[in-house]
């Protein structure tokens, strides 16, 4: 398994490109599943959850190409065999679920296998199968899989107990086909499912209310494909380099971003003291000398994202005095703490909330990821610590952002990937 080492100390300054949404690209790729045509797709980063989807997409007998240079995807899923994604597949990346929706909507059933947890939590999927079952899906758990079924789906007024992203995704794409209207209530409003419903438009689907609460889609008889539609920019790795630069007190400038996707993470870094000015596809950050500390809850969109919160520990970590982040979303995802500790950062764990005590400066250690976020976030405190940092199971890292060490270089850090 790959390993990345960092010797820390180095201020970041430059620019750096920040690549297409991994969290829009995996539903929008998986939406090809609804029409019989063939989409293509720009901007697409080349990630290793995007090859899984392919994967995916291909065992489901759809054509699936990338041009990982291009960042450039086709997908024509006209000849649909085998509606079922095996666990060796789901395992590997639970967004695979949202095969479910598209599935039935499209051929009548699917036969998907449950997503386990994952380190960060029991991540259930009962609202997903409850909106099914609401439109008409019959719903069976067998032998660690969800087989659905329905002649036709039907539209249904729905309302989810708690904001889920994927589920909201998922009943999307299951409902633009189905009879009738659906209307999706306390829907997750995230920019990501916003991009999703305008991939389906484009696609001749009928969907009001996308980055509000209520979304209302209008089922129609089938959607034709889409031609060259492009993946919006990744916010997380936009505020995971926006923390880098804050963090080294460098000056960078992000380009192909949108500022408008990260206002509460604008917000709070600028509360640490960092200068930030944005433009429309653009922001330049230049990290203070002192670091404040900010308290932080995340929340559902247009909250502060939970996918930010390790890298925000790390800002935390060496900040002046006392900071409060507490964590709504998932149940676990406090694993990166005990790493960030070996590293001399003095964090106290209290059911979902974390005490970061700033200390002057972290030291540089081997350490283990343990899920996406936490290995940015470990990769950012051995840009600051003293010394040499060793990030194993780099995997974590590959999922979710493209070629994370060699933007961090072309912005002036020691850092080199070890290949094992
Ligand atoms: C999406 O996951 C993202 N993944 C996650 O990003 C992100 O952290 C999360 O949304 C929250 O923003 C993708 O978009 C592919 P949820 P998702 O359903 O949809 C509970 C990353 O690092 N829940 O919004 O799986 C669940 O347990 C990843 O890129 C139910 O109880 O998250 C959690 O506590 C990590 N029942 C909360 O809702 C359900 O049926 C939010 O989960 C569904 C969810």
């Amino acid at each position: 398994m790959d390993q990345i080492r960092i010797e820390g100390g180095n201020p970041l300054n430059g620019v750096v490109e920040i690549s297409g949404a991994k969290n829009a690209a995996l539903p929008i790729l998986v939406s090809a599943l609804l029409t019989d045509g063939c989409n293509t797709y720009q901007n697409v980063p080349d990630l290793r959850d995007i090859h899984s989807t392919l994967n995916l997409l291909t065992h489901l007998g759809a054509d699936c190409r990338m041009d990982p240079i291009a960042h450039e995807t086709t997908i024509c899923a006209k000849g649909l065999i085998e509606p079922e994604a095996p666990y060796d597949l789901v395992r590997k990346m639970r967004a695979s679920i949202l095969v479910l929706g598209p599935l039935v909507a499209r051929l009548g059933k699917a036969r998907v296998s449950l997503p386990g947890g994952c380190a960060i939590g029991a991540r259930p999927i009962n609202l997903h199968l409850k909106g099914l079952s609401e439109m008409g899906a019959a719903i069976e758990l067998k032998h660690g899989y969800v087989e659905a079924r329905a002649e036709h789906l039907k539209g249904a007024d729905f309302y989810f107990d708690l904001v889920t992203v994927t589920g909201t995704e998922n009943l999307m794409m299951a409902a633009v086909l189905a009879k009738g209207k659906t209307v999706l209530r306390n829907a997750a409003r995230e920019p990501e499912v916003v991009a999703l419903a305008d991939a389906l438009n484009a696609m001749g689907a009928q969907i009001e209310g996308a980055g509000t609460s209520v979304i209302t889609i209008h089922g129609v008889e089938g959607l034709h494909s889409v031609d060259s539609f492009r993946i919006i920019p990744d916010r997380i790795e936009t505020g995971t380099f926006l923390v880098a630069a804050a963090l080294t007190r460098g000056q960078v400038e992000i380009r192909g971003c949108d500022p408008s996707h990260l206002d509460a993470v604008l917000h709070k870094i600028r509360l640490t003291g960092a200068e930030i000015e944005t433009g429309e596809n653009w922001i330049r950050v230049a990290g203070a000398p002192s670091i404040h500390s900010v308290d932080v809850k995340t929340l559902p969109y247009p909250g502060f994202p939970t996918d930010m919160q390790a890298q925000f520990m790390v800002l935390m970590s060496v900040a002046e005095g006392l900071s409060l982040i507490s964590e709504t979303i998932f149940e676990n995802r406090f694993i990166h703490v005990s790493e960030l500790r070996r590293m001399g950062a003095d964090i106290t764990v209290s059911g979902n909330s974390a005490l970061i005590k700033g200390v002057p400066k972290l030291s540089g250690a081997p350490v283990m990821a343990s899920d996406l976020r936490a290995s940015a976030c470990l990769v950012l405190a051995g840009l600051i610590a003293e010394g040499s940092t060793t990030v194993q199971r780099v995997y974590h890292l590959d999922r979710g952002y493209e070629a994370m060490e060699k933007k961090f270089q072309k912005l002036g850090a020691v850092i080199e990937r070890i290949q094992e």
